[in-house]
């Protein structure tokens, strides 16, 4: 059985640490904001989604005894990672809260509100899959990257979320997963998750996938998204522009799923979208356990950018968007000062 990516119980925050997955399922017990921020920090807990979730929690648990430290929470959060907008998305959700509650004890309005944005994921995911199941002939092989399943989200997953709704529905789905160097979460989480529910799926390293194109019989690739701006463009794990490169040379039509709370309406194209760079030693470390050399030159973004003229669509719980993706500007109409 697939454990959830995080729950709240005895006044913690309990987070599956992904880190250890496949190997071993832990929980971390999260009883400060600080606990929150490290495990966002340190891949704990990862996924667009899940990150905006856990810092919910994370400023329920600053929030004693009231706002002031609840905002201080918020402000530690906010450094945590840079390029997923659920997660700035859920604090800004968080900080208008935090202002409507009555003076008091606040912990009990931010911690219903932290649920209510858990719930609503898992609600938004099971739409989204009705919609992209939609999308996929009856007996399908697609490829997906990185880990945007039930692990990612608060629970069913996103472009996993499809490939589940369409098994769901009776459609015979294979899945080739790419392994996503440098940090593996294809290898470690996909593979791991859609095993566990009895989905098939292939492991491939991230530089088979155009040869396996090529090979034919893929119908889709199908990926989720840390930031999406209002022309299309689609921020997601470092791989993703390559594969929706190949995807567009074969002719493969190329999905991308995510809830509203991904989508980015005051960044007019990717460009704007700050990608995160990570620590050089995910790249060092080898397979066999050993590092590379000190001396080694490393660049290591976390994301890429696809422009939107590469994706045939993008699949969300109000349904699913087209080119030019002029729907995003009606989806998000423009506050009336
Ligand atoms: O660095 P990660 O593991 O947080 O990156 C995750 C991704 O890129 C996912 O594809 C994205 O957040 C969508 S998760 C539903």
């Amino acid at each position: 059985m697939l454990p959830p990516a995080l729950y709240w119980q005895d006044n913690r925050l309990f987070i599956l640490d992904q880190r250890m997955l496949p190997g071993a399922v832990m929980f971390l017990q999260c009883r400060t904001y600080e606990d929150v921020a490290v495990a966002i920090e340190s891949l704990a807990v990862r996924g667009a989604p899940a990150i905006g979730i856990a810092a919910a929690f994370g400023i329920a648990l600053g929030a004693s005894p009231g706002r002031d430290e609840a905002r201080l929470a918020a402000a530690r959060l906010a450094l945590t990672r840079p390029t997923a907008v659920n997660l700035f998305w859920a604090l800004a959700r968080m900080e208008k809260k935090i202002a409507s509650l009555p003076d008091g004890n606040i912990f009990e309005g931010l911690l219903a509100e932290a649920e209510a944005i858990l719930e609503e994921d898992a609600a938004c995911n099971r739409a989204m899959g009705r919609a992209g199941a939609a999308l996929l002939p009856p007996d399908c092989t697609v490829i997906t990257h990185c880990n945007a399943g039930a692990l990612a989200t608060g629970g069913h997953g996103t472009a996993l979320g499809v490939i589940r709704s369409a098994r769901d529905e009776g459609k015979r789905v294979k899945v080739f997963s790419c392994e996503t160097r440098p940090v593996l979460q294809g290898a470690r989480l996909t593979v791991w998750e859609l095993m566990e529910d009895g989905i098939d799926v292939t492991l491939i390293c991230d530089n088979m996938a155009g040869a396996l194109m090529k090979k034919g019989g893929i119908d889709a690739v199908i990926v989720g998204a840390d930031r999406i701006a209002a022309n299309g463009d689609t921020a997601n794990k470092i791989g993703t522009y390559s594969l929706a490169v190949m995807a567009a040379r074969h002719n493969i039509p190329f999905y991308v799923a995510a809830p509203l709370s991904t989508i980015d309406p005051g960044l007019p194209s990717g460009d704007c979208i700050p990608i995160e760079e990570r620590r050089a030693e995910e790249l060092k470390r080898l397979p066999g356990g050993g590092m590379l050399p000190d001396d080694y030159k490393i660049w290591n973004p976390a994301f890429d950018v696809t422009e939107a003229e590469l994706i045939t669509a993008i699949i969300t719980e109000r349904g699913v968007l087209r080119p030019p993706f002029d729907e995003i500007n009606n989806l998000f109409p423009r506050e009336v000062e």
